[in-house]
């Protein structure tokens, strides 16, 4: 296997989005789970691609690969499943004209001054009216962003209505009680003595209608893509019209992180989801990466011997599992990756590549050398390994279920199609 120590972008952050935090767009709506678009500008680089090629990324998530691949004049397509996380995609390739923006963002800060009951307002742990003991926001927090968003039909361009809208949420959420912290929400520190208010909410939200203003004031004509979303093991089972050169995609990791669940509150936050109900349909229509959900049992766990041999481990150590499920959880996760490798496959052009990030993961002790069976799992579905780049060793908490293990590998892996 050509595990590459020595790769050129190795420990330049590039499966990070640090970088994101200060760049044009890419700065509208930090995501954490996102790669650099330095990784994808090197890609488009190496294999010299220009206007008529075209990029795909199924796991588009924050839309850094679509984004990119507009700034940078080449055709791309995006899939995503999650309705908040296609939305932040499809709304930083949107332009507005600086005058009708300004006009849109004074209507709604007017109505942001006047706070409105939420329908959130007694649900789950929404707010202190839901009668928990903690709560994600502060009701008039939560009151004055429904102003915002309840008033958004009153704006009849499409554009900066959605620019609006992902300012109204990232503001929110900078005044919510909680933070993302790896799988999980956490209360701030001291959250009951921050007494986030109306007043914080209207200083973040103006603060982020400020960047996305200086952000469409400065900027060059974008090339638009296409960003679909939904399951991308049913859209890719259908032929593409156009054939791919680069698919350059993370996809989620093998490490039970459930997206729709750290994501639930913009979910319902921006109405992409409306009861538990529906989560829980949009969660099963995820890649089998955790196990927050009853899935339909895998069938395939021909993955070659690297997998055979670590899935063999791990079921001798089943006692030191911290779920039951997990064995299940990662045969259905390569199961989801090789039918995926196989549709891309389909909808490469000859001298086409494919670039997936993805990182080793432990259960009970035992390291799942991610990279290397996807790279048999290519391999064995038409695709040519041409080399697993490996772009940094991560330090990893012991945890009680897996003490031996205090690193992962993040790497690269990189097919082509030409034989
Ligand atoms: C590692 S993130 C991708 C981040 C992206 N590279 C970025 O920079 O924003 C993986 C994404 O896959 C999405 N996902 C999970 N299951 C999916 C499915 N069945 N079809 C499409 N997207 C899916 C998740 O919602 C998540 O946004």
């Amino acid at each position: 296997m050509h595990l590459n120590e020595e790769f050129l972008l190795k420990d330049q952050n590039v499966s990070t989005a640090g970088d994101t935090i200060s760049l044009p767009r890419h700065r509208w709506y930090y995501y954490k789970e996102g790669f650099s678009p330095s990784l994808v500008k090197k890609a488009i680089e190496m294999l010299s691609l220009e206007e008529n090629d075209l990029i795909i990324d199924p796991f588009n998530g924050s839309g850094t690969v679509t984004l990119t691949c507009s700034e940078n004049n080449v055709k791309s397509i995006g899939l995503e499943v999650n309705p908040f996380t296609a939305f932040i995609a499809k709304t930083k390739v949107k332009s507005a004209k600086i005058k009708q923006f300004d006009n849109d963002v004074k209507f709604i800060i007017e109505k942001v001054h006047k706070p409105k009951t939420s329908p959130l307002q007694n649900f789950s742990t929404f707010t202190e009216f839901s009668g928990k003991t903690k709560w994600l926001f502060n009701s008039e927090v939560l009151n004055s962003y429904y102003a915002g968003l309840s008033n958004l039909d009153n704006i009849k361009n499409e554009n900066t209505k959605a620019l609006i809208k992902l300012a109204l949420i990232r503001a929110i959420m900078e005044n919510s009680n909680v933070r993302r912290d790896g799988k999980c929400l956490r209360y701030r520190n001291n959250w009951q003595d921050l007494h986030y208010n109306k007043e914080t909410y209207l200083e973040s939200l103006e603060k982020r209608l400020c960047i996305i203003r200086e952000d469409l004031n400065c900027e060059n004509k974008l090339k638009i893509p296409k960003i679909i979303c939904g399951d991308s093991r049913k859209i890719l089972s259908k032929s593409m019209k156009e054939k791919f050169s680069l698919c350059i995609t993370s996809p989620p990791y093998l490490n039970t992180f459930d997206y729709t669940d750290i994501y639930r509150p913009e979910l319902f936050l921006g109405g992409f989801v409306n009861s538990m109900e529906e989560l829980y349909k949009l969660r099963l229509n995820t890649i089998r990466s955790h196990i927050q959900a009853k899935w339909e049992k895998p069938i395939i766990n021909d993955f070659g011997t690297m997998y055979a041999t670590a899935i063999s481990e791990i079921l001798k150590r089943q006692d030191q599992l911290m779920h039951c499920n997990i064995p299940m959880m990662i045969q259905a996760y390569f199961e989801d990756m090789s039918n995926i490798l196989k549709m891309l496959r389909n909808n490469a052009k000859d001298n086409a590549e494919l670039w997936l990030v993805v990182s080793t993961s432990a259960y009970a002790g035992i390291e799942i050398p991610v990279d290397m069976i996807i790279g048999e799992i290519g391999n064995k579905v038409g695709w040519a390994l041409k080399e697993i780049g490996v772009l940094r060793h991560i330090r990893k908490r012991k945890t009680k279920y897996s003490k031996e293990i205090d690193h992962l590998r993040e790497s690269v892996v990189i097919f082509t199609a030409s034989k």
